[in-house]
């Protein structure tokens, strides 16, 4: 690889610079530009009712500011801009933003597609990088200042044609990242000239990565040497606008914000020219697991994906921050088993703060269950499967019998070569416990209790009809229980010696109503087993789980 055929990117020259020391406190004015820059990257581009839908979506979550498209490049972007506008529909407090180069036919197109909407941005850009200043207008500094210059006084004459709606003016030195920065503040001075901003009624400067060249620190440098020698720093909203070229464009607006700058264009997970623009819900998800309301409304991620892929035709990616379908998901054994703790941590302390390892946020804030978090396959460990068996199922396993349930399902993982949802876990738990009915089965059984009023001492005597392989037989025992005397009555019909060696029960919430749930291990030939039963009655539920133990160690 021919590594010498690329420049490295120049070092800004700027001193003190101060973005390393600071924090982002609020949310930055968000503007999405997905029924545009995104739009227009589409292999198939939205339709009316798709952007309809798309924009209805946007409203929902919470946008203030949304570019609707370049109505003078396309009847489609056109129309849907007259149906927004005639149908009512854009909200009071959302202002769209439409795109337009500096040529009089575009701009005049443009300020009539608007005609009759309350508040509008009018973005007017112009591309002012060296190489392209070189290669594809082959103009000089001056030439492309006046184009943008140009561009300016038209946006001033055509405002004045409509005085009833309220128009903020944008411009972008596009290609910024690939322009002399004194040269860009130049050409956006010249530009705010024409404007006039004042604090009142300001003017938005953007300064598009629209090629991402560098490390993030380099634009955020960038961002804070601008905003420091603008004249009018007071009058201007400063804008970022970032692609994805190096997949540091999160990190480059994050940075931006911290050197300065007031607004952050972007789009829904990320689409946009080539590898995107900046993902909006990324950025704002990343401000709120840090506390900070990100003033846009994320808490049904599911069915912002869901538009999203029907509007633009477009996947998320199964592993995409917050949003994919497996990043709520642990495989390996020791994720599931920490996470499993600090949930629990989490319930015990009421503890107000979320704080549970490898999981930076809370999925029920984003819409997602807690049923998705785990799932296994063959490298999960014991502990994730006792996890599932409790949270989705309500069977609080022995902490010793952890190890040999973990190891019934990894082998049917690794049979099956697949990862087992929580429904196949509960299937394998009933098959491996709770169906074990062959070759002894228990029909039905008699309790007496007995005082022994000399010694004071209860005991219980058992009469029961088990089946050994579909042939009944009547056993009988004395014990200091059901399960003692049921043991024991096993033990004189010499069925099965095995020895005692715990025994655990629980109620299981079922319904409306409340199972017992009992589970006891048995010793045999040196090894040990558990059997698991369940009833209404915890004395059957206590009998089945001896047969389940014995019917295991055969
Ligand atoms: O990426 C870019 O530079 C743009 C401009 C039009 C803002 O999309
Ligand atoms: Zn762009």
């Amino acid at each position: 690889m021919n590594y010498k055929k690329y420049k490295k990117y120049p070092k800004v020259n700027i001193k003190n610079r101060e973005w390393p020391d600071k924090e982002i406190e609020k949310a930055p004015i968000w503007c999405s530009v997905d029924l545009r820059d995104g739009n227009q990257s589409l292999p198939v581009p939205m339709n009316v009712d798709e952007k309809i839908k798309m924009f209805n979506l946007l409203v929902d979550l919470g946008f203030k500011e949304i570019e609707v498209g370049f109505p003078s490049a396309s009847n489609t972007e056109y129309n849907f801009l007259r149906t927004l506008i005639e149908e009512n529909m854009i909200p009071d407090d959302v202002t769209i933003q439409v795109l337009t180069q500096a040529r009089e036919n575009l701009i005049e197109k443009t300020f009539e597609a608007l005609r009759g909407v309350k508040n509008a941005i009018v973005h007017l850009y112009n591309s002012t990088s060296v190489l392209q200043r070189k290669v594809v207008f082959n103009k000089g500094k001056k030439e492309i200042i006046d184009i943008a210059v140009y561009g300016a006084e038209l946006l001033n004459k055509y405002k004045d044609k409509y005085p009833e709606t309220k128009f903020t003016f944008e411009y972008s030195p596009e290609s910024f990242t690939g322009t002399e920065l004194e040269y860009a503040l130049e050409i956006c001075e010249a530009v705010l000239e024409v404007w006039k901003p004042t604090t009142a009624n300001k003017s938005i400067i953007n300064l598009p990565a629209t090629v991402e060249m560098a490390t993030p620190n380099v634009y955020a440098d960038q961002i804070e040497w601008f905003c420091k020698n603008l004249k009018s720093r007071e009058s201007v909203i400063v804008s970022l606008h970032t692609h994805n070229d190096r997949g540091t464009c999160t990190a480059a607006s994050e940075l931006g914000i911290l050197a300065g700058a007031d607004r952050i264009e972007g789009t829904l997970f990320g689409n946009g020219e080539r590898t995107g623009n900046l993902d909006i819900m990324t950025m704002a998800l990343n401000m709120y697991s840090e506390g900070i309301n990100p003033e846009l409304d994320f808490s049904d991620l599911n069915n912002v994906v869901e538009v999203y892929e029907e509007c633009t035709k477009m996947n998320v990616h199964e592993r995409h921050p917050y949003a994919g379908k497996l990043v709520f998901t642990a495989f390996s054994g020791s994720h599931q088993d920490a996470i499993r703790k600090g949930l629990h941590v989490i319930k015990e302390e009421n503890n107000p703060y979320w704080e549970v390892p490898y999981i930076p946020v809370d999925p029920h804030d984003l819409g997602r269950e807690y049923e998705e978090i785990i799932r296994i396959n063959s490298q999960s460990g014991k502990g994730g499967t006792a996890y599932i068996m409790e949270s989705d199922f309500g069977f609080i396993l022995p902490k010793a019998m952890h190890p040999e349930f973990g190891k019934v399902i990894k082998a049917k993982s690794d049979e099956l070569g697949i990862e087992l949802t929580p429904k196949q876990i509960f299937e394998f738990f009933k098959s491996e416990y709770l169906d074990r009915k062959e070759p002894y089965c228990l029909k039905n059984y008699k309790l007496h209790s007995v005082q022994n009023v000399e010694n004071d001492e209860n005991s219980v005597d058992i009469e029961a009809l088990i089946s050994i392989n579909d042939v009944n037989k009547k056993i009988e025992g004395i014990g200091n229980g059901p399960v003692d005397a049921f043991f024991n009555a096993l033990h004189s019909n010499n069925i099965n010696c095995c020895k005692f060696i715990s025994y655990d029960e629980h109620a299981l919430n079922v319904g409306s109503h409340s199972k017992a749930v009992a589970y006891i291990q048995i010793e045999a030939k040196g090894k040990r087993y558990y059997g698991v039963g369940i009833s209404d009655n915890i004395d059957t539920a206590s009998l089945n789980a001896l047969i389940s133990a014995l019917n295991r160690c055969i």
